[in-house]
C-alpha cells in the first residue's frame, strides 16, 4: 500500500509486498525457508498477472532463487513468453542479475530429514524408535550447525499440520505374519501455504500475484496451481481479480481463479464468487481417497482458499473450511478478516 501511494505500479508494489515473505527464513511455505521436495531441495512458483495489459509472466520449479514472483514479473514485462520452468527459469533469472543462492534453511533441512527418516520403517533410514541407544553422549550436531531441536507446533497453513502416524493394532493382519511397524514420531505432513496478493490502483488498474515453494517433499519437478494462470491466479482488468492457497492439484483441475473472476463479472460479489468455488471444487471431486466419510458425513481431507478483489474496491474470501482469515488494506486501514466456509472443524 505505502508503494502504491508513492506511486509504483501495482505489479511491483505486489512483488515488492510479497519478497517480504519470500525472504523470511521462518516462513516455512513461501520462498527462501520454504519447506523442499522429497530430495531435499527447494523449487519455487510464482505469477504475476497484469490487468492493463492482460499479459502474465511465471516461473514454475525454480531453483535457488530467493524471490520468484520478481522473475515472473520480468518474464512478463521482457519476454514474448508467460511461463518459464525449471532449468530454463533459472538461468534466466541469472542472466537478470538474480543471485545464486541455497534456500534450505537449517530448520527445513532437518524438517526434510525428520520425515525422510520416519516415514517408514521398511527403507534403510533408521526411524527415532529404529535407533540403538548409546553408552555415552553423542554429539549429533555437526560443527558449523546449532543443537538439533525439532519443531512440533502445530502450522497455520492450509494442510493438516502435523499428522501423526498411528500404530498398527498387533492383530492386523500383515505379510509374513509380523505386524508392520509404522512411524512413531510426528512429522510434517503436508504444508501448502502460499501467498496471494492483488491490488487495485485508484485508477481502477488491477495486478495480482500468487507466490509459493508448493507441496513439501512434493515430487521433484511437481508444478502446483500458483504459476498456473487461470488457476492460482487470474485478473481482468475490467472485472477483479482471484487467486488461492491450499491444495494445488484440486485448483488445477478447476481452474478456480479464472472462473471466480468470471462470476464476478456475471455480478456474484467477490465472497460469493469464492464461495460457490468452494462448492464447485468439492461437486467435481471424484477421488475417493481426498474425502473422509463418517457415517453419512462427507469432508474432505485437506483445504483449498480463495480470495477476490472486485474492480469497485470490494473483496472477499472463502475456504473449505472454517477459521480462514485474510489480510486486507484499503482507505481504512489495514487488517485481518474473516473468510466465509463450507466446511466447520469442531
Ligand atoms: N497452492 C500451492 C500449491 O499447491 O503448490
Amino acid at each position: 500500500m505505502d508503494l502504491l501511494k508513492e506511486g509504483y505500479d501495482p505489479a511491483d508494489s505486489i512483488v515488492q509486498g510479497v519478497k517480504i515473505v519470500e525472504d523470511d527464513p521462518t516462513d516455512e511455505s513461501v520462498g527462501y525457508g520454504g519447506l523442499p521436495n522429497a530430495d531435499g531441495v527447494v523449487e519455487l512458483d510464482a505469477c504475476v498477472m497484469y490487468g492493463p495489459t492482460h499479459k502474465t509472466g511465471a516461473v514454475a520449479s525454480i531453483r535457488n532463487i530467493k524471490n520468484p514472483a520478481q522473475v515472473a514479473l520480468l518474464v512478463l514485462r521482457r519476454t514474448d513468453h508467460c511461463l518459464l520452468v525449471g532449468e530454463g527459469a533459472y538461468r534466466f533469472a541469472i542472466s537478470h542479475g538474480f543471485k545464486h543462492e541455497d534456500l534450505l534453511t537449517e530448520h527445513a533441512r532437518r524438517e526434510w530429514m525428520n520425515w525422510r527418516e520416519n516415514m517408514s520403517h521398511d527403507d534403510d533410514w533408521l526411524n527415532d524408535d529404529e535407533r540403538d541407544a548409546t553408552v555415552g553422549k553423542t554429539w549429533d550436531a555437526l560443527p558449523w550447525q546449532s543443537a538439533p531441536t525439532r519443531d512440533t507446533t502445530p502450522r497455520t497453513n492450509d494442510g493438516p499440520n502435523i499428522r501423526e502416524k498411528q500404530e498398527k493394532p498387533a492383530d492386523t493382519p500383515v505379510e509374513g505374519g509380523q505386524p508392520k511397524k509404522t512411524a512413531s514420531r510426528p512429522y510434517i505432513m503436508e504444508v501448502t501455504g502460499t501467498i496471494h496478493c492483488s491490488a487495485l490502483t485508484a485508477k481502477g488498474d488491477i495486478a495480482s500475484c500468487t507466490t509459493t515453494s508448493g507441496l513439501n517433499w512434493k515430487i521433484p519437478g511437481r508444478v502446483g496451481d500458483s504459476p498456473i494462470i487461470g488457476a492460482g491466479n487470474y485478473c481482468d482488468n475490467d472485472i477483479g481479480a482471484a487467486g488461492s492457497t491450499g491444495r494445488g492439484e484440486a485448483n488445477i483441475v478447476t481452474l478456480a481463479s479464472a472462473r471466480i473472476v468470471d462470476w464476478m463479472g456475471a455480478g456474484q460479489t467477490p465472497e460469493e464468487a469464492c464461495r460457490n468455488m468452494c462448492k464447485y471444487v468439492c461437486d467435481h471431486m471424484k477421488e475417493k481417497r481426498l474425502w473422509k466419510t463418517e457415517g453419512d458425513k462427507r469432508t474432505p481431507t485437506f483445504d483449498l482458499k480463495f480470495y477476490a478483489l472486485r474492480k469497485d474496491g470490494l473483496f472477499g474470501g472463502a475456504s473449505l473450511w472454517n477459521g480462514g482469515e485474510m489480510a486486507v488494506c484499503d482507505a481504512a486501514g489495514a487488517r485481518a478478516i474473516k473468510m466465509a466456509y463450507l466446511f466447520e472443524r469442531k
